[in-house]
């Protein structure tokens, strides 16, 4: 039995490589997990992996009962789960424009959905579907590689925040993925300093830069308000004031 059920994997995650590379097939998966594979594979290895930046990222939201919060690109949707478990009198919302992260979210959290603590949305961060000021807090990781305009997302970001409100941008920076092989299709790198620019170019204040170790591994978390930019920012300060942040979480 168990080998049949082996042999059926196997047969699914070939039928799924054709015709592309097995690294072509996991950067594809990584920036919009589908089918099959991205549904009972790409989910779980994400909340896995991911787990330490999702961990820096949960913290610095700070999230309160009362909380509205955005994630885009929640993937297997760990980090939402734990989000939903702190805003207790909140919504929590999670778009994704892959269906199969938005059915499998949807599912795994059916109780608080019809409780109407979660909603799922699948969309594009590019045209989130919600109101001006809908949200007091928003977050993302590991999806700023996949914008295709940055721009745009992040003045969607700021349109749907409440005036200040916080954008939380969770990613690993290009001195830490450029030797990655996935990391060469369809992912577009940015060191820390890029994150902040765009985050401050986009209309959000006081942007800084929070970083995280996880074993060899490290990431930063960006950290922006939606409010007047003072434009006295310099990323050697913000670094310095969060000196004592640096997390530390699984290999
Ligand atoms: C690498 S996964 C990261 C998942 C999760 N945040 C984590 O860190 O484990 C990228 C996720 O973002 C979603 N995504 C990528 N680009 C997106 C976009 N433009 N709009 C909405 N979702 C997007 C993908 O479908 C996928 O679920």
């Amino acid at each position: 039995m168990q080998r049949i059920i082996v042999y059926d994997i196997v047969q699914r995650f070939l039928a799924c490589l054709k015709p592309m590379s097995l690294i072509e097939f996991i950067a594809k998966q990584l920036r919009k997990p589908s089918g099959w594979f991205g549904r009972q594979i790409t989910a779980r290895l994400l909340n896995r992996l991911n787990e330490p930046v999702n961990t820096l990222t949960l913290d610095l939201l700070a999230v309160q009962p009362a909380d509205r919060i955005l994630e885009v690109g929640f993937g297997g949707a760990a980090l939402l789960g734990r989000i939903a478990a702190r805003a207790t009198d909140g919504l929590v919302v999670g778009v994704d424009f892959a269906p199969e992260m938005v059915d499998r979210g949807a599912a795994r959290y059916r109780a608080l959905v019809e409780a109407g603590r979660v909603a799922f949305r699948c969309a594009n961060a590019e045209a989130l579907p919600y109101p001006d000021g809908h949200f007091t807090k928003a977050c993302t990781v590991n999806t700023i590689y996949f914008w295709e305009n940055p721009p745009v997302v992040l003045g969607e970001f700021r349109r749907v925040l409440v005036e200040g409100g916080v954008l939380l941008v969770g990613f690993s920076p290009k001195n830490e993925m450029k030797d990655r092989p996935f990391a060469g299709h369809g992912f577009t790198l940015y060191d820390e300093e890029s994150v902040r620019q765009l985050m401050q170019a986009a209309g959000f204040s006081a942007v800084q830069i929070v970083p995280g170790q996880a074993g060899k591994r490290a990431f930063s978390c960006a950290v922006g308000t939606k409010g007047e930019s003072t434009g006295t920012n310099s990323g050697k300060t913000e670094r310095r004031s969060f000196r004592n942040k640096r997390v530390r979480g699984r290999t």
